[in-house]
C-alpha cells in the first residue's frame, strides 16, 4: 500500500449516523482525529449530498459503517483521490462495489473483530445445548421442585458429545479453537478446507451429510452465497439425529424454513436461531412459541460494548495505512465470492 502523507491526512466517515459515536470511543475518536481529518460532527449518509462534495473530492481514506450508501463508480469518480476504505463492520459486500478494487484502491475490514462475539456466544450455546439447558429450565419453572438430573436426564454434558461445525470461517476456526478445550468431538465441513487443516484445527473433516448425521450439536458458520443457499435442506434436517441441536448464527438462507419449522413442529430436534428467513420473523411465526426453539434477535455479532473493538480495528488499519504498513485485514476481489 502506498504512503499516505501525514499529517492529518483527509478521511470521510460514511455510515449510519447515530453508529459512528457508538464504534469509536472517545480515545478512538481522538486517535481518528489526530491522523486523519474526519468529522465525527459530519457524518455522510448520501455521497451525492452537495454539502460532501469538497470532502469527498479530497479524501483519501473512507471510513464507513453499517448502513453506508454504496460506494460505486459516480462516488469514486467524485473521490478521485481515495486510496482506502476502511470498514468498521463486517461484510463490505453490501457497500462497496467491485469498481472499488478495479480502481486498486485498498480495502479492509473488522470482520476479524466482529467475529469474536459470534465465537463467544456460540461457544456458550454449544455448552448449554449439550447440557440440555432450555429442557432443565422448562422442567423446572413447571414442576418447581427438584430434578434427579442423573436418573431424568442421563445423557446430559459435554463429555464427548460430538459437534458438527459447518464452514472454517474465521467464526467457526474461532469455535473450533474454543473447543480445543473440552472433551467434545469436533467434525467439521468446509469444502475449501483440507484434512490435514482440518486435523490441525483438532477436528475431523466430513462430508455435510455425514456432519448433520453424526453430529448431535450442528453449528452454521457458512458464509450466505448461491452455494450455500439451503445448504441445510429437508432432506438434511431429516438426517439430523433425534435430539441434536441446529444453531444458526450465521444467515437465514442457509436454511430451508419451511423444512425446518416442518421438523421443530414434531419436536425431534431443537433450534437455535440467531438469523432466520425472514429477519424479523413475522409476529405470528410458531418459531416464537416452540418449546424447542431458542431465538434471539441477530445477537451474536458485535453490539453494545463490543461495536467498541470494531472501531479500534479500524482506527489501527488507518494508522498502518498512514505508516504505509500492509493492512491486517484487507479484503481482496479473490476473497469476494466466499466470504459473508
Ligand atoms: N449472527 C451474527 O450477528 C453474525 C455476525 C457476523 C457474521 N455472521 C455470519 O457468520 C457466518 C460466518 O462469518 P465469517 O466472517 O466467519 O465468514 P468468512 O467470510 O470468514 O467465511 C468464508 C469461509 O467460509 C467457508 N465456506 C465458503 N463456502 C462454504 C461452503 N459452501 N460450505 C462451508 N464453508 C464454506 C470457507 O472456508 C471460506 O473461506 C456468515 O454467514 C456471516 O454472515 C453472523
Amino acid at each position: 500500500v502506498t504512503a499516505i502523507r501525514e499529517p492529518r491526512v483527509p478521511a470521510v466517515l460514511a455510515m449510519r449516523p447515530d453508529l459512528a459515536a457508538r464504534l469509536f470511543s472517545g480515545q478512538a475518536q481522538n486517535r481518528l482525529s489526530t491522523l486523519t481529518s474526519a468529522d465525527f460532527s459530519r457524518i455522510c449518509t448520501d455521497f451525492h449530498d452537495p454539502g460532501f462534495s469538497s470532502l469527498l473530492r479530497n479524501a483519501e481514506i473512507l471510513v464507513t459503517g453499517w448502513e453506508c450508501p454504496r460506494v460505486d463508480s459516480a462516488v469514486l469518480d467524485a473521490a478521485p483521490r481515495l486510496r482506502a476504505v476502511v470498514h468498521a463492520g463486517g461484510s463490505v459486500k453490501d457497500h462497496l462495489d467491485a469498481e472499488v478494487w478495479r480502481r486498486g484502491i485498498a480495502v479492509s475490514s473488522a470482520v476479524e473483530a466482529n467475529s469474536i462475539p459470534v465465537a463467544e456466544f456460540t461457544l456458550a450455546v454449544i455448552t448449554l445445548a449439550g447440557k440440555d439447558t432450555w429442557s432443565l429450565i422448562s422442567c423446572y419453572r413447571d414442576r418447581r421442585s427438584g430434578i434427579d438430573r442423573i436418573t431424568e436426564f442421563p445423557d446430559i454434558g459435554n463429555y464427548h458429545r460430538t459437534v458438527g461445525i459447518v464452514g472454517a470461517s474465521r467464526i467457526g476456526r474461532r469455535v473450533i479453537a474454543g473447543l480445543r478445550h473440552s472433551d467434545l468431538d469436533v467434525l467439521v465441513h468446509d469444502p475449501y478446507l483440507s484434512e490435514s487443516d482440518a486435523a490441525g484445527l483438532g477436528a475431523e473433516l466430513v462430508d455435510l451429510d455425514e456432519l448433520v448425521a453424526r453430529a448431535e450439536i450442528v453449528s452454521l458458520h457458512a458464509p450466505s452465497t448461491p452455494a450455500t443457499r439451503y445448504l441445510i435442506d429437508r432432506r438434511r434436517l431429516a438426517l439430523m439425529r433425534d435430539g441434536s441441536t441446529l444453531i444458526n448464527t450465521a444467515r437465514g438462507a442457509l436454511v430451508d424454513h419451511d423444512a425446518l419449522l416442518e421438523v421443530l413442529l414434531t419436536g425431534r430436534i431443537r433450534a437455535v436461531l440467531d438469523t432466520t428467513t425472514p429477519e424479523v420473523l413475522p409476529a405470528d411465526s410458531p418459531l416464537y412459541d416452540l418449546p424447542n426453539v431458542v431465538l434471539t434477535p441477530h445477537i451474536a455479532g458485535a453490539g453494545g460494548r463490543e461495536l467498541h473493538r470494531l472501531g479500534w480495528s479500524a482506527v489501527e488499519e488507518v494508522e498502518r495505512l498512514i505508516n504505509s504498513q500492509s493492512l491486517l485485514h484487507a479484503v481482496s476481489t479473490g476473497d469476494l465470492p466466499l466470504i459473508a
